[in-house]
């Protein structure tokens, strides 16, 4: 689970979608109003939109910045020269694919190691989403920060621990922890000390569509369950007085851009509103299952979700399998076989997925089920859990597999498909060509 031996020493609110006020300076937010002539201690009010200025009330995403000098206090971007191949050409594939834990580059910061791995849709239409895995082995400079002006990003760290600052304050994200930081936010990524030589690899989900992150309806569950919104943590401001040479590098359509100011983009001493970047601890996921037969559909472990305009039907769930109890009697208890008008990626954060006890998908790797894609246990699993004694299980202890389960086909990389070298071509049939056959028409002998 998370390891808590690191201890965080940041300080946060409480509660996903929250308004929250938080100052650095005692009375640095404006009384009774958000853009005085004159703002506390010298500072700029700055406003960020994370919705249409006219989305209903519910959906409105905003948060009022005081800061020391505007972010429009800079020199014009250009493109970076050697960009990370992160708006490459994807091509769809209906064969299940599967990849090995991929490397990490020890040379690489959060930025320079960032690759993608697949992806659907149009950024510039805000109808998509991008898959992608970060490896590095350095921190960003203290001098640069990054946004993407592309969509949300949720940040699942399989291994070190991240040290983040954004302009609305600090986090510390562990492996079992996960980091969402909305479209426009920046931020630096260091990789924290004491193991930062170990170096740091994850994966990202950066959602392009216009909504955001946000928890499933629970429906007949009830009022508490599966995520709890008080679990999420949101920063507090903390800020940075500095006239150094900052570097902002922008992830805008796909490319990347470089831009230089004369002050720090982390100058932000107060801030008021509900649009900020949060992060969220996996082990304090509340999992519900069936205490009779059969198992839920998967949506049951939806930590987070970004609807579509279908209802019902996401641009992208956030799905966990955190360890839990099975009890289901006349069960087959693992995942069953099965075809999906969505798609499924899968990662594995630590331990043995408990549909896949056969070996290959393993802390690091990855797995994609297209549309319509036939996948479930493989053969060594389904054997098994066709023949065991149902008695009360546990499963998944000391693991934590995840999905991005999307409405979108996902296409995958050149990256991904070979550049990685990271593809298990047997996958298939390593998988599912051993599954016995066992029918027997009736009067047909033994
Ligand atoms: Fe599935």
């Amino acid at each position: 689970m998370t390891d808590f031996l690191i201890p965080d020493p940041h300080t946060y609110h409480h509660g996903l979608s929250s308004h929250f006020e938080s100052e650095s300076i005692p009375h640095s937010l404006p009384t009774a109003r958000n853009s005085p002539q004159k703002p506390p201690y010298g500072l700029y009010a700055e406003k960020l939109s994370g919705s249409a200025f006219t989305a209903p009330r519910h959906l409105n995403k905003q948060t009022w910045l005081y800061r020391i000098l505007p972010s429009a206090s800079h020199i014009p971007f250009t493109i970076c020269e050697s960009p990370n191949a992160l708006e490459a050409e994807c091509r769809q594939i209906p064969n299940q694919l599967r990849w090995d834990p991929f490397d990490v580059d020890d040379s690489a910061t959060f930025i320079s190691g960032l690759r993608l791995l697949g992806s659907a849709g149009d950024i510039p239409t805000k109808n998509g989403l991008g898959i992608y895995v970060y490896t590095c082995g350095r921190s960003m400079p203290d001098t640069e920060a990054f946004y993407s002006a592309d969509g949300d990003m949720l940040i699942v760290p399989q291994a070190g621990t991240l040290d983040v600052r954004t302009e609305l304050g600090r986090l510390l994200v562990r492996p079992m922890e996960i980091l969402v930081v909305p479209r426009g936010i920046r931020y630096n990524v260091a990789l924290h000390e004491p193991r930062e030589s170990e170096g740091a690899r994850g994966y990202i989900l950066e959602t392009w569509t216009t909504g955001h992150f946000e928890l499933p309806e629970l429906g007949p569950i009830g009022s508490n369950g599966l995520a709890n919104a008080r679990d999420f943590q949101i920063p507090t401001a903390a800020y940075i007085d500095s006239t150094a040479t900052h570097t902002i590098m922008a992830k805008f359509n796909g490319k990347l851009f470089r831009a230089s100011q004369n002050h720090s983009p982390f100058d932000v001493v107060a801030w008021h509103g509900n649009y900020y970047p949060f992060k969220y601890d996996l082990g304090r996921f509340n999992t519900i299952g069936s205490i009779s037969y059969d198992h839920p559909d998967p949506s049951i472990f939806t930590v987070l979700t970004v609807q579509s305009a279908v209802p019902g039907t996401a641009v992208a769930d956030f799905v966990i399998f955190p360890p839990r109890w099975l009890v289901g009697e006349d069960t087959f208890r693992p995942p069953w076989f099965h075809r999906n008008c969505m798609s499924e990626f899968m990662g594995l954060i630590d331990g043995d997925y408990d549909a896949k006890t056969s070996g290959g998908f393993v802390p690091g790797g990855a797995s994609l089920h297209n549309v319509m894609a036939g996948h479930g246990p493989d053969a060594g699993t389904a054997e098994r859990a066709s023949e065991c004694e149902l008695k009360p299980q546990k499963v998944g202890a000391g693991s934590m597999a995840f999905m991005f389960e999307s409405s979108f086909m996902i296409g995958v990389s050149e990256w991904a498909l070979a550049g990685c070298r990271k593809v298990q071509e047997e996958y298939n049939v390593e998988s599912w060509t051993g599954v016995k056959r066992r029918f027997k028409a009736p009067g047909a002998g033994t």
